[in-house]
């Protein structure tokens, strides 16, 4: 069942989303050579703390920390590590789900350690433009699919593949709830959908197959054929004016006119 979420939850998520992505935009000051991706982490809980935003994901099936940072070749949930270092031309992606007052929100954004290659830098804005595709699509009587199928037309369009083996999900009180969504299919299939929805959306690309597989400390997901990969996320709420981008600054929101 998806859980249709009143005024005042969305309001919390909103708040949440917005201090979580005021964090993502100001961590690019961070994103330099010699880093490691520990000091990140770190500093990301230091700034959750500061504003009242509780972790999702720490204590997680026994996770251990407040964000998922994975290079290159790791798609998603890269553990933070003091012997992961950033080195000039990585590409890193940076996941973080915080709840405050109970209610969560969950982003994703790909950076890149100084310069890029141009086929990185293609890769990444495929990723952007595919997110944007997506939530295009979380309008009130479209179905389900049309946001996953919108997704995989963008990323194939240009070359890439997107990953079979993680998906986005529904999100409100719990990080991770009903539905799956899928960044693959064809329109029009599954739950039509309806107003007070909310959605986290995270195309995975991958610049060659889309094949993954789980490294042995049980959470690193690494391409098998060591393309690069990049992943972004947004949570949204689908409105009677279209889909509202929860994980942007209250400006922005207030632009999209939530309340
Ligand atoms: N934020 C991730 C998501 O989009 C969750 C990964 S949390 C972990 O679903 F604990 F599984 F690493
Ligand atoms: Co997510």
């Amino acid at each position: 069942m998806i859980h249709i979420k009143d005024k005042f939850s969305i309001q919390k998520m909103a708040q949440a989303g917005s201090l979580l992505s005021d964090i993502l935009v100001r961590v690019e000051d961070l994103i330099k050579p010699g880093v490691s991706t520990a000091e990140i982490d770190a500093w990301i809980e230091s700034q959750l703390q500061k504003k009242g935003l509780i972790s999702s994901v720490k204590g997680y099936m026994g996770y251990r920390h407040v964000s998922c940072i994975s290079v290159n070749d790791v798609v998603v949930h890269g553990v933070p590590q003091a012997d992961c270092i950033l080195q000039l031309g990585d590409l890193v992606k940076i996941d973080v789900c915080a709840s405050w007052n109970g209610y969560c929100a969950d982003m994703a954004r790909s950076f890149f350690v100084g310069q890029s290659s141009e086929q990185a830098q293609k890769l990444v804005d495929v990723a952007y433009q595919a997110l944007k595709k997506g939530i295009d699509q979380a309008r009130v009587g479209n179905r389900l699919s049309d946001i996953s199928s919108a997704i995989q037309q963008e990323v194939e369009k240009h070359g890439f593949s997107v990953v079979r083996d993680f998906a986005g999900h529904g999100i409100g009180r719990n990080m991770h709830e009903a539905p799956e969504i899928v960044n693959y299919g064809k329109p029009g299939k599954g739950p039509v959908l309806k107003e007070g929805m909310t959605f986290a959306i995270e195309p995975m690309i991958t610049a060659g197959k889309y094949n993954v597989y789980v490294a042995n400390d049980g959470w690193t997901v690494k391409t098998v054929d060591r393309s690069l990969a990049a992943h972004v996320e947004d949570t949204i709420a689908i409105t009677n004016a279209g889909p509202v981008i929860l994980t942007s600054s209250s400006e922005q929101q207030n632009n999209a006119s939530l309340s």
